[in-house]
């Protein structure tokens, strides 16, 4: 198996630096831009594969794709990240090219390669790589969704004062601040739905905060997030390369799926060797659906920008 990832800033070195520590292939490629960047930050990783023990080789490139060649899956992370303010819709400008530019190059080398996107804005870029590459749609996923659970997890953990793991709860819809939808109804504690724990107002807050949890981070930190967006990543690549047939909340071509189509949104999708392969049907109500058909329209309009 080898895995290439795309952009050796925060998140792709997280990426890169979770996918040897599982040992998930036996080759990582870490490509950028940016002069001796890769090359340096993977021989930083390589330098801990006596230290913690794995067998994964990683390399670094500066931009030169054929070192990717016959890669079996393409995480793309370059672009650039939000700053203090800023929404990640900012960024399609700037993510558009580059994104643009990486599918072309990388799908030259690695032409059965899954496609991983999570540079933002991540549904209008996952759209843009579908309709870029050509690609067969189960091979383009959006990674967004399984972050934002990890936050509604979080955020309900603390609420609750359980442990995160105890918890079933997923983010589907955008991943915008506005776009996200908590399923809090589908949320449960050890099986059991976390409203038997939680009172309607404090779900409302574990809500708001999850779908700002993103900012809230940038706020803090100055740039964006990383340790969560790059342990998300690479657990998605885990199920494509063990083919665990995992159901992740990812963002996916819709073709008539919850009444959306022509759109690349995230819904409960089950991940194996051959990228996602089925949408689950969460049987949502309707407010659900409603939020859903809301969250559809605004990733349409920002899909549109691209058109112009
Ligand atoms: P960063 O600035 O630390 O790293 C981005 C890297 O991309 C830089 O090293 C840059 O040199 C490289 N790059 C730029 N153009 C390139 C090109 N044409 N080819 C190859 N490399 C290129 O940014 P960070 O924090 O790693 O974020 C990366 C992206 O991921 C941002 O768009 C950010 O918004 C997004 N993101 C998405 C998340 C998600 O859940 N989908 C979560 C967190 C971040």
């Amino acid at each position: 198996m080898k895995i290439t990832v795309v952009g050796a800033g925060a998140v792709g070195a997280t990426t890169a630096d979770n996918i040897v520590r599982r040992e998930l292939a036996e080759e990582v490629v870490l490509v950028d831009i940016k002069e001796g960047l890769s090359e340096g930050k993977a021989l930083d990783m390589f330098q801990t594969a006596t230290l913690l023990e794995f067998d994964t080789k990683i390399t670094g490139s500066t931009n030169d794709y054929s070192k990717t060649a016959g890669s079996d899956v393409v995480v793309i992370t370059s672009g650039i990240p939000r700053k203090p303010g800023m929404t990640r819709e900012e960024l399609i400008g700037t993510n558009a090219g580059i994104v643009k530019s990486v599918v072309d190059n990388a799908l030259k080398y690695s032409p059965d390669a899954i496609f991983v996107i999570v540079s933002n804005p991540m549904d209008t870029m996952t759209y843009l790589t579908l309709k870029e590459s050509g690609l067969p749609k189960n091979r383009i996923i959006g990674m967004g969704g399984i972050l934002d659970s990890s936050r509604f997890k979080t955020y309900l953990s603390l609420a609750i004062g359980c442990q995160p793991n105890d918890l079933h709860a997923t983010v589907i819809g955008g991943h915008g601040d506005t776009t996200m939808i908590p399923l809090t109804r589908l949320a449960t504690y050890n099986g059991v739905p976390v409203s038997q724990f939680l009172s309607a107002d404090q779900l409302k807050q574990v809500a708001a905060d999850t779908m700002v949890g993103g900012a809230t981070l940038t706020k803090l930190i100055g740039t964006s997030a990383w340790y969560a967006p790059g342990a998300s990543s690479a657990l998605l690549v885990e199920s494509i390369v063990r083919d665990q047939k995992r159901v992740f909340p990812c963002c996916v071509y819709l073709d008539g799926e919850y009444g959306q189509s022509d759109i690349c949104l995230g819904v409960p999708v089950v991940i194996g060797r051959t990228g996602w392969e089925r949408v689950i049907d969460y049987k949502l109500n309707s407010e659900e659906q409603d939020a859903f058909s809301k969250s559809a329209d605004a990733v349409r309009n920002m899909n549109n920008v691209l058109a112009t």
